[in-house]
């Protein structure tokens, strides 16, 4: 599918009926994750014959979709994490926003579906910071404006075929803590009947039905008292892939830090990713990216050499990784859970997006003044 990819001018029409300042003010206070949401939010059109068109930042509400949309009927969509965060003098910056409009593209292309180039991708965000800027928390290495672009195949047709029709649409709500946190562990479930992703499947490709694949062993987890699914690979059922929406990450005693290869089924996590390179570059740890199997994940935590394990994302930047249940086996928390390598992690990488810590890499990008 061809894009064409000039960057059309937003249309505003702003709310009449905003959250009240008080309303918005709690919201702010406790954010939770996705559940709360801003004024307004953005959608872009695109049609082979228009490219790009009608963008709107429009007060939230409902989005008009036909019944027999490829998005509803086929899962014909794709999505982004991406967060905005307040510095403390007042402005507001993102983190690396050409990865994910890199990725939402990749996503589109697997899907036969058209996803807005850089420069439409990160306009759409500062649009929207523009008119809900006041949603975005005051700095407290914690808190972020979690925005969420996603595209639709909008064409209603029943035949299988791509949409030629898409929505581009970007919604916003305040975060917090979305799973576990430092020094609260997040337990995990190791699916054994289900997996997530196949090669050759959509493991890569950021899709709602990736997520909806794991909700039925995230059931199973919850039962169990856990928060989060492990997926093991589809072939062997030997290998860590990733959680239900985290990248797992190992550090060694000796200074490693250890994460399973992007073989063709995992997410290609842009924290993961940043997280690699600032364990190389500033923390001095040798990184593997390779293949890491649950009974390695047993032995090593038994024998202490796996010293800390831990999760990471966008939503839920990181956290540590508590006890792995499984049906026949638990496997404890590493000694060193929620340590040194964790902690060192978390400070530099939340640094640099809250603006205590230089950014040597060009990584922020600016939304507002
Ligand atoms: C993210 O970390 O941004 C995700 O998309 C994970 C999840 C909340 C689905």
């Amino acid at each position: 599918m061809t894009s064409r990819n000039t960057v059309p001018s937003f249309e505003v029409e702003t709310t009449s009926a905003p959250i009240s300042d008080a309303d918005r003010e709690r919201a702010l206070e406790q954010p939770g994750f996705g559940t709360q949401f801003t004024d307004h939010m953005i959608t872009i059109d695109w049609s082979e014959e228009q490219g790009w068109h009608a963008a709107r930042v429009q007060p939230f509400g409902p989005l008009p979709i036909l019944p027999g949309a490829s998005a509803l009927q086929y899962g014909q969509q794709g999505f982004e994490g991406i967060k905005a965060y307040r510095h403390a003098d007042g402005s507001v910056w993102t983190f690396r926003p050409e990865r994910n409009a890199a990725r939402l593209r990749a996503t589109a292309e697997r899907f036969y579906l058209i996803a807005p180039d850089d420069a439409l991708f990160v306009e759409s965000l500062r649009s929207l910071v523009a008119v809900d800027h006041e949603w975005v928390p005051q700095p407290d290495g914690e808190k972020s404006l979690y925005l969420r672009p996603f595209i639709i195949g909008t064409e209603q047709f029943l035949g299988v075929r791509p949409s030629k029709t898409v929505t581009f649409g970007l919604i916003a709500g305040p975060s917090g803590i979305y799973v576990g946190g430092l020094g609260n562990p997040v337990n995990v479930w190791l699916s054994e009947e289900h997996v997530r992703a196949t090669i050759g499947g959509t493991g890569e490709a950021k899709c709602g039905g990736n997520y909806a694949a794991g909700l039925g062993a995230h059931a199973e987890a919850k039962t169990n008292g856990c928060q989060q699914t492990l997926f093991l690979d589809a072939e062997t059922r030997t290998y860590v892939e990733e959680f239900t929406s985290m990248n797992v990450l190992f550090v060694t005693s000796d200074g490693h830090l250890v994460t399973p290869d992007l073989s063709g089924t995992i997410l290609h996590g842009i924290t993961r990713a940043s997280l690699l390179q600032i364990a190389a570059e500033d923390l001095g740890m040798t990184v593997e990216e390779r293949r890491v199997s649950v009974t390695e994940w047993r032995e090593r935590v038994a024998d202490g050499s796996f010293s800390e394990v831990f999760a990471c994302g966008t939503a839920a930047v990181i956290t540590p990784i508590g006890t792995l249940k499984a049906r026949n086996f638990d496997i404890p928390p590493a000694r060193h859970t929620g340590g040194e390598v964790t902690q060192a992690l978390k400070e530099r990488l939340t640094g640099i997006q809250y603006g205590h810590i230089e950014d040597t890499r060009g990584w922020m990008v600016k939304l507002r003044d």
